[in-house]
């Protein structure tokens, strides 16, 4: 007579499964188990005996054992046998399922008010694909093979340090690679020691923060300004004061807040102002950078896509103008890469390092290092640069082709007179009295996306004007969301 483990395998093993025999036997059994057809603490036969039943070779049987007492279903005594488990696997990882919340209305909840003032004024957008999202690359031209083909490698065999907790503000081989590159591209003093990896600039920003201004202290920041830095300063709460930006004949000092406490912190875009697109006189850097050595403040150089210049030469960094500047430069490689990367990277003062690699780690606790690692070789093997290079040639056309539709169907007037030839979008300027956040709603209600010049400033006259990307926009996609745009400049005439 069979035991009643061989007559539920031979009842439920598929004659033709393509797994290998043991997988098969496994599954079999484990499922008995957890249906309850071999009930906890039960026996099941000798690998011998149950080998015989059901015609299988022994070391099959003791695969299949083996495998069930390693992730738990049973358990073996010597001497007496093997036992399936007085608890399955399964019963210890659930906490016992729960059900899907009914689709009915939240509650409402009490957030802090800082929280609810950023909610109810949330800046990031939520389609970032498509004509003309500003500030997005072209993600579809990463070089994902290479990079794909670094990071599988580096998967066959990784080392418990790319795996657990990071410590130290970023994998040594990625802080290596950044500081050189940054000192021949970006002209950044700098050694390893004083990079730290971050998540991004709004990581970078909000790190900053915590480290050198308590609540109440004042910040100054470019008027018109990057809205994520109002983001994460609306959280911190910091007073914010108005750093205009130049004109282009004012004096350096010209549009800066009068008064008041010194800022501990000031932030800017120095190589290509956001959202404007000028460049920072050589005279304002100087005289920020005597400001802030001055009054014992730090200037937060953003400089998140100065790589993309296409015309003249690089402008050299804010940071790299004097020795031991009093100056935090950022940059990501959102623009670079892809923003769905995550990574970026604080050049900190030699005095700012060690404190700041030491909260970032009780912050945030850092991680990704299999990933930086691979971005270190991408950077070292010289794929990085190379991808830079083909990016500037295709941004600098796709720019070259928009300023060229807007010239020819609206007029020069309407491309913004102190943009630069750089960056990821350009700044379509319009009349004023012309309501540029109804323009850019109606824009994106006939699938264009676009970002209203206006949200960019804290006053009440701000210029109106788009945002308009073209770095991730297909070049013979360019004209046809230009045609809608004008529709919706047409309509916004005429209402
Ligand atoms: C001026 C500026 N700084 C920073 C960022 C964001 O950088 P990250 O993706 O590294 O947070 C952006 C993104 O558009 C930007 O425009």
């Amino acid at each position: 007579m069979k035991s009643i483990c061989a007559d539920l395998v031979l009842q439920r093993l598929a004659p033709d499964a393509g797994a290998a025999l043991n997988r098969q036997l496994y599954d079999c059994l484990r499922e008995a188990i957890l249906d309850g057809s071999l009930p906890p603490s039960s026996p099941l036969p000798a690998s011998r005996d149950l080998a015989r039943e059901i015609a299988m070779s022994r070391n099959t049987v003791l695969h299949a054992y083996a495998q069930l007492q390693a992730e738990g279903y049973v358990h073996s005594r010597v001497g007496s046998g093997t036992f399936v488990a007085a608890t399955t696997p399964e019963s210890q990882l659930s906490a016992g399922r729960a059900r899907a919340a009914a689709p009915e209305a939240p509650a409402a909840v009490r957030l802090a008010k800082r929280a609810q003032a950023l909610v109810a004024d949330a800046a990031a957008a939520p389609r970032q694909w498509g004509a003309f999202m500003p500030g997005v690359p072209d993600v579809t031209q990463f070089p994902h093979r290479t990079f794909g083909r670094i990071v599988s490698r580096l998967w066959r065999a990784p080392t418990p340090d790319l795996l657990t907790y990071s410590h130290g503000g970023g994998h040594p081989a990625l802080r290596e690679a950044i500081a050189e590159h940054l000192r021949v591209a970006r002209a950044v003093r700098c050694n390893a020691d004083q990079v730290l990896v971050t998540e991004g600039v709004h990581q970078a920003i909000d790190l900053s923060l915590r480290m050198l201004a308590d609540p109440r202290d004042t910040v100054w920041v470019e008027e018109p300004g990057y809205w994520g830095f109002h983001k994460v300063l609306q959280m911190d709460g910091t007073r914010v004061r108005a750093l205009k930006v130049e004109t282009g004949d004012d004096s350096p000092e010209a549009g800066w807040p009068h008064g008041g406490t010194p800022p501990r912190l000031i932030f800017v875009t120095p190589s290509h102002q956001y959202p404007l697109g000028s460049v920072m006189s050589l005279a304002r850097r100087r005289a920020l950078l005597d400001h802030a050595r001055a009054s014992g403040g730090w200037i937060f150089e953003d400089d998140y896509d100065s790589e993309f210049r296409f015309a003249g030469r690089p402008i050299p960094s804010m940071q790299g103008l004097e020795p031991d500047s009093p100056v935090i430069y950022v940059g990501t490689f959102s623009k670079t890469l892809f923003p769905g990367l995550r990574v970026g990277y604080m050049v900190l003062p030699r005095a700012l390092a060690a404190p700041f690699r030491t909260a970032h780690a009780d912050l945030y606790r850092e991680g990704h290092a299999l990933t930086q690692v691979a971005l270190a070789e991408l950077i070292d093997q010289g794929h990085y640069a190379a991808h830079i290079r083909r990016m500037r040639v295709l941004y600098a056309r796709r720019r070259a082709l928009l300023a060229g539709l807007i010239a020819t169907h609206l007029g020069p007037a309407y491309l913004h007179p102190q943009a630069s030839n750089a960056g990821l979008h350009l700044v379509l300027q319009l009349p004023e009295g012309c309501d540029d956040v109804a323009v850019s709603q109606d824009a994106e209600a006939h699938g264009v996306l676009t970002r209203p010049l206006s949200r960019y400033y804290r006053r009440k006259s701000a210029q109106r004007g788009l945002l308009l990307g073209y770095a991730c926009v297909q070049e013979a996609d360019i004209e046809p969301a230009f045609q809608v745009l004008l529709g919706c400049l047409k309509r916004a005439r005429a209402a």
